[in-house]
């Protein structure tokens, strides 16, 4: 890939565009040049700033750029992940015919251990430990971080429709959470999982350890050891921990963290939604990976997706983008996508090991809507930064109050069309006070999915996998390592012995002299 990317940009000559959003809408057929639809998903990217001349010119980019040729490599399971060595096969979790390229091996254990998965998950469903029918479940607890519980947590939250076995997360290192958790919950009713793919993350162990201790101390350690479940690809880590290998789910090295949502790591959530219904979010995936390897270019979902960002972080350089989604359900999704964006394409060096110009990864946020519009959107309309936005709607939902709904997607639709028109788009009645005034030009993007099932949701998640590639591809950079999150965690352990007692050392160098002084002064 040697071509710079700015020398492209500057090749096809893509540049912002005259027309304002309002003119672009009014065009015949904007709707039909700017949208693209495939199973039950649908992307409108009719409120952007691109003209025809403009999408013409980043698909041609693209395709200069090799990316047909780099979604081969990624599929072909290539070392993709060029500073590991490593391929990014996580495709091969929800579709056989990618799986099948890895060899027989390699998926016999894969299609193994998603067996064992959902077995473990209907037992817990049922109500008992695997294979214990006399050992019951009605509480698990979930540990994890980072890729290792926010897909699980979205999964539950967006599908899972009963509450039985109820599940509860632990992630962050603060105990407070975990201490009103454990004084509620009876040891005998509950099943632990620890889900670390490195099983070294410092967070997950400690709340597993002090889990385990209080499971220990009610219930004897052979009894404990029985209810405690792991998900990893270290073995050896495993094994010291204490978790049984009956009880362990391999989780293989080439699916990332924040790509394991389809893997074993779902284990909790495949318990609540039911074997089937995980079964159906990979089916949904699969299909999301069919149409990015076949559908041409100009109608391809996570193609068009990553095109948008390019326009919008390259050429119009926003610094920010936001995701709305408008169904309480998908809450957590700008979680999940945080991380899935910022830790993929949060990167400053490209594959010959230079340092580039251009800018990579938008800071990603949000929370859902109509909640938003009364925090977040005032900004987004009269602000000084122009910030993209990305709404996520549901057409069909699962109550029956359909006033609610029309009201729900009456909000996102004119959301949209407000930031994009402004106050001019109310005609006559526009306000002369500059202060009420909005001058629009404010672009977004349309998801919306025909319902949210398990099938539209893998989907979703897929198409925002592959359009994470394609801005790689297209960035030249590795999406799939995260080496920016280690310099914190090794800071973390000098200064950790300077709170836990009077000693200093190292975090002497650190400047921190004042203030671990002012906290010490308080115990
Ligand atoms: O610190 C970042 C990170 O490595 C993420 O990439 C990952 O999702 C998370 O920590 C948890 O890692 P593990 O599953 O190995 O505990």
């Amino acid at each position: 890939m040697s071509q710079d990317f700015l020398e492209l940009l500057r090749k096809y000559n893509i540049k912002p565009v005259k027309n304002s959003l309002a003119e672009h809408l009014r065009e015949p057929d904007r709707f039909e040049s700017f949208s693209a639809k495939t199973g039950d998903l649908l992307l409108d990217f009719s409120r952007t700033g691109m003209d025809q001349q403009v999408l013409k010119q980043l698909l041609a980019m693209a395709e200069d750029r090799g990316l047909k040729h780099a979604r081969n490599r990624l599929f072909a399971g290539e070392n993709v992940n060029f500073t590991e060595n490593r391929p990014a096969m996580h495709m091969a979790m929800r579709s056989d015919d990618v799986l099948a390229g890895l060899g027989t091996k390699t998926a016999t254990l894969v299609s193994d251990t998603r067996q064992r998965m959902l077995e473990f998950a209907s037992a817990f469903a049922a109500g008992h430990l695997p294979g214990q029918p006399g050992q019951a479940v009605r509480h698990i607890i979930h540990i994890g971080i980072g890729g290792s519980v926010l897909g699980p947590r979205l999964l539950i939250e967006a599908l899972g429709e009963g509450d039985s076995p109820q599940v509860h997360f632990l992630s962050s290192v603060d105990a407070h959470l975990r201490t009103s958790l454990l004084a509620s919950l009876d040891p005998a009713g509950t099943a632990v999982i620890v889900a670390t793919k490195s099983f070294t993350t410092g967070e997950t162990l400690l709340h597993a350890r002090r889990v385990m201790d209080w499971m220990e101390q009610a219930l004897g350690r052979e009894v404990a050891q029985q209810r405690l479940f792991a998900v990893s690809g270290n073995q050896e880590a495993v094994d010291a921990f204490g978790a049984l290998r009956e009880n362990t789910l391999y989780l293989p090295d080439w699916v990332g963290g924040r790509y394991s949502i389809w893997s074993a790591v779902s284990l909790a959530s495949a318990a609540v939604m039911g074997a089937d219904g995980f079964s159906e979010l990979l089916r949904g995936a699969a299909e999301m990976d069919r149409h990015f390897q076949t559908a041409p270019l100009a109608e391809n979902l996570p193609v068009l997706m990553a095109l948008t960002d390019i326009w919008h972080r390259n050429v119009c350089k926003y610094p920010a983008q936001v995701v709305i989604p408008y169904d309480y359900r998908l809450r957590s999704l700008p979680a999940y996508l945080q991380q899935l964006v910022m830790e993929s394409n949060g990167k400053s060096v490209d594959s010959q090991g230079r340092r580039i110009e251009y800018s990579t990864s938008p800071v990603l946020f949000g929370e859902p809507g109509t909640d938003a519009q009364h925090s977040l959107f005032q900004m987004f309309h009269q602000g000084t930064d122009i910030v993209p936005l990305s709404f996520i709607g549901v057409i069909r939902p699962d109550h029956g109050d359909k006033e609610a709904h029309a009201a729900l997607l009456a909000n996102m639709l004119a959301q949209a069309t407000a930031l994009a028109t402004g106050t001019a788009g109310l005609g006559d009645q526009e306000t002369t006070d500059v202060h009420r005034q909005m001058q629009g030009q404010r672009p977004s993007v349309i998801v919306l999915l025909d319902s949210l099932t398990p099938f539209a949701l893998g989907q979703l998640l897929a198409l925002y996998e592959h359009k994470v590639f394609v801005e790689g591809v297209i960035w030249d950079i590795n999406s799939y390592d995260q080496f920016g999150v280690e310099l914190g965690k090794v800071v973390a352990k000098a200064i950790q012995p300077a709170l836990e007692s009077d000693s200093t050392g190292v975090a002497e160098n650190f400047g921190l002299d004042g203030i671990l002084d002012y906290i010490r002064s308080k115990d």
